[in-house]
């Protein structure tokens, strides 16, 4: 089985489902409250492994308990966690969020341990990198750890996956070492200029990813409209799953865990595009991020 990295942040999400979010100087009570497995990273990594990959994480958690057990959540899975470093003086990463009725959700983070996942923290590690098919990468840990582990990818043959999430601009020089990038529309804007109102404009979006940076191919996700999926420059828009939202926390990061797996599966692009779509379809119907990934059983019935 092909091998997957995932270098990336681990977080303790704090959920509170509300009705609406509370707007300034107002304090509202919350119909729930849970405490969930998030950060990108982790849940790009649980999807890939529930979804079928052979995934190994890159990551750092604070000296705390909550830390440890994040990490065990991930090594019950089937998780390689060797490469997730304990840091000591520093909180595992936290989000807050809120959940709104909608199923749409307004996130803060604090970085807390992401934040020490340096060029040196990573590059003892830089052998699991050399040695995987595929490194997936998001934006919530250092972006010169990121530039240096996508330069050892690429010598190494390994492909480059990039989720630029959350939105941040980027240097060329993280993007040139970039093989597949994976923006939605706010995302696909900050990088290239071009509001995406139609699907004509994810079109020049990613055109402009392609001949400024050299990205090979561009999946831009259009949220209900689905994917707009251009490879060398040739276009094609994928329509999605509908579904009832209940929460989309996490849902982008489903989506790519599943988009990357079907990839090391020797699927085709669109096929990896599909089953990832429909992993991401039933994560919105399902409270929390790690919680609501499904399996593998799942995804193919959907499918079906
Ligand atoms: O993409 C969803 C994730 O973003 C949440 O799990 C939260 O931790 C934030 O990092
Ligand atoms: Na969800």
């Amino acid at each position: 089985m092909a091998k997957l990295s995932v270098l990336g942040s681990i977080n303790v999400d704090h959920l509170m489902q509300v009705g609406a979010a509370p707007r300034g100087g107002e304090t509202i009570e919350a119909k729930q409250y849970q405490i969930v497995a998030g950060g990108k990273g982790a849940n790009q990594a649980v999807a890939a492994a529930k979804l079928g990959a052979d995934v190994a994480m890159i990551a750092c958690i604070g000296a705390d308990a909550i830390g440890e057990q994040m990490k065990q959540g991930l090594m019950d899975i089937g998780i390689d966690t060797k490469g997730i470093t304990t840091i000591t003086g520093e909180n595992t990463g936290v989000a807050m969020i809120y959940v709104e009725d909608s199923g749409e959700n307004r996130i803060g983070i604090w970085p807390g341990a992401n934040a020490a996942l340096t060029e040196t923290v990573m590059a003892e590690h830089k052998a699991a990198i050399q040695g995987s098919d595929l490194l997936l990468l998001q934006l919530e840990t250092p972006i010169t750890t990121l530039i240096a582990a996508a330069k050892i990818a690429q010598a190494a043959g390994t492909r480059v996956v990039l989720n630029p999430a959350p939105a941040k601009a980027l240097p060329e020089s993280l993007l040139r070492h970039v093989d597949i990038i994976t923006p939605n529309e706010t995302e696909a804007e900050q990088l290239t200029g071009v509001a995406i109102n139609e699907l004509s404009d994810a079109d020049v979006a990613a055109n402009k990813l392609h001949t400024q940076f050299g990205i090979e191919t561009v999946l831009i996700t259009l949220g209900k409209r689905g994917v707009w999926l251009s490879h060398k420059g040739e276009g094609k828009h994928i329509a999605g799953f509908v579904m009832k939202a209940i929460d989309t926390t996490a849902a982008g990061d489903t989506f790519n865990g599943g988009f990357v797996t079907g990839l090391l599966e020797g699927q085709s692009m669109l096929d990896s595009v599909r089953f990832g779509q429909a992993a991401a379809a039933i994560s919105v119907t399902r409270m929390g991020a790690q919680s609501s990934i499904p399996t593998q059983v799942e995804t193919l019935a959907l499918l079906a």
